[in-house]
């Protein structure tokens, strides 16, 4: 890369810890050069402590926006401005965009997620998903579903704090939007069966299943898995988790999370610069499968 910084570049960066091995300023900054965009994209390692001393030094300096990742999304969400209808029912911001000084707060992963759905050339809307996990990840899955135009899905946690959120979350939905949403524990088997039965998706968006840990997974039993059914995962280290492996011993379309961590980028990539993310050279260069 030889993208040369003036005195005119726009300042662009990711705030997060640790952030040292993200590939979101790769793929920034790839697609700003590819496209001739006078942008910079750092990453920047800034805890909660630090964040509101952070952010109040980037509105000085007039950066034009920036992203989130842990542990910063959940606070990010009281410091912004304004917040997008999704990230509001989420409670969580993964991109901001500085306009004279306004910050409006986006979550872009669910787009990403929705988007992912799209390339790997399945349709979900008006059709009914099942969501392993309540959490972060899983709040803007199913809130950008929701508001996407998916019918129906259906949520399955243990009881816990990230199941009383998401009871929260569903309410704020059920107003918003046409979608049904439902909310179950593991507890009985034959309720995971019924819903995946009824399912065209499933998507897992615990760490069930990551690296280290890759001998895990939330459903073992592959008669719950029928053969039209496309069995995803928000996880892409290892590439295959095991319950895409079993998933794929059932006859089921599989993929994983890498596509969704493009298409967060490229959503957020949009917000700052109003230009598509040229996403085919992005993926040759760093997405490779
Ligand atoms: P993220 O932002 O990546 O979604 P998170 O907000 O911590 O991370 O959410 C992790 C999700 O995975 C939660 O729904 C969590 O369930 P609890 O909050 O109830 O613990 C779920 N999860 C994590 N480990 C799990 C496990 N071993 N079994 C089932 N669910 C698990």
């Amino acid at each position: 890369m030889n993208q040369i910084i003036t005195g005119h570049t726009t300042l662009t960066g990711l705030l997060g810890s640790p952030v040292a091995h993200s590939i979101s300023p790769m793929m920034h900054n790839e697609s700003f050069q590819q496209l001739g965009l006078d942008y910079a994209y750092l990453a920047f390692d800034v805890n909660t402590t630090e964040l509101k001393t952070a952010i109040e030094g980037l509105r000085a300096m007039k950066i034009r926006g920036f992203n989130l990742t842990m542990p910063n999304k959940n606070l990010m969400c009281r410091l912004c401005d304004r917040l997008s209808p999704v990230a509001e029912i989420a409670g969580a911001v993964n991109t901001v965009v500085n306009d004279n000084g306004i910050f409006t707060g986006y979550t872009t992963d669910g787009i990403g997620y929705m988007e992912s759905v799209k390339e790997e050339g399945f349709n979900i809307i008006g059709e009914k998903i099942t969501v392993l996990g309540a959490g972060g990840a899983a709040t803007a899955i199913v809130a950008q579903a929701a508001f996407d135009g998916v019918s129906e899905i259906s949520i399955f946690n243990g009881k816990s704090r990230s199941y009383e959120r998401m009871e929260e979350i569903i309410e704020k939905l059920k107003k918003q939007t046409s979608c049904t949403l439902n909310l179950f524990t593991y507890e009985s088997p034959d309720i995971l069966r019924r819903e995946l039965s009824e399912s065209v998706l499933l998507v897992n968006t615990t760490s069930v299943g990551m690296a280290p840990n890759t001998d895990d997974s939330l459903i073992t039993d592959i008669s719950m898995f029928h053969k039209d059914l496309i069995v995803s995962d928000i996880i892409y280290n290892p590439e295959e988790t095991k319950l895409l492996r079993l998933a794929k011993e059932a006859g089921c379309n599989t993929f994983n999370g890498l596509y969704m961590l493009l298409y967060q980028g490229a959503a957020s990539f949009k917000l700052w610069t109003g230009k598509e993310m040229p996403v085919s050279i992005v993926k040759d260069k760093y997405f490779k499968r």
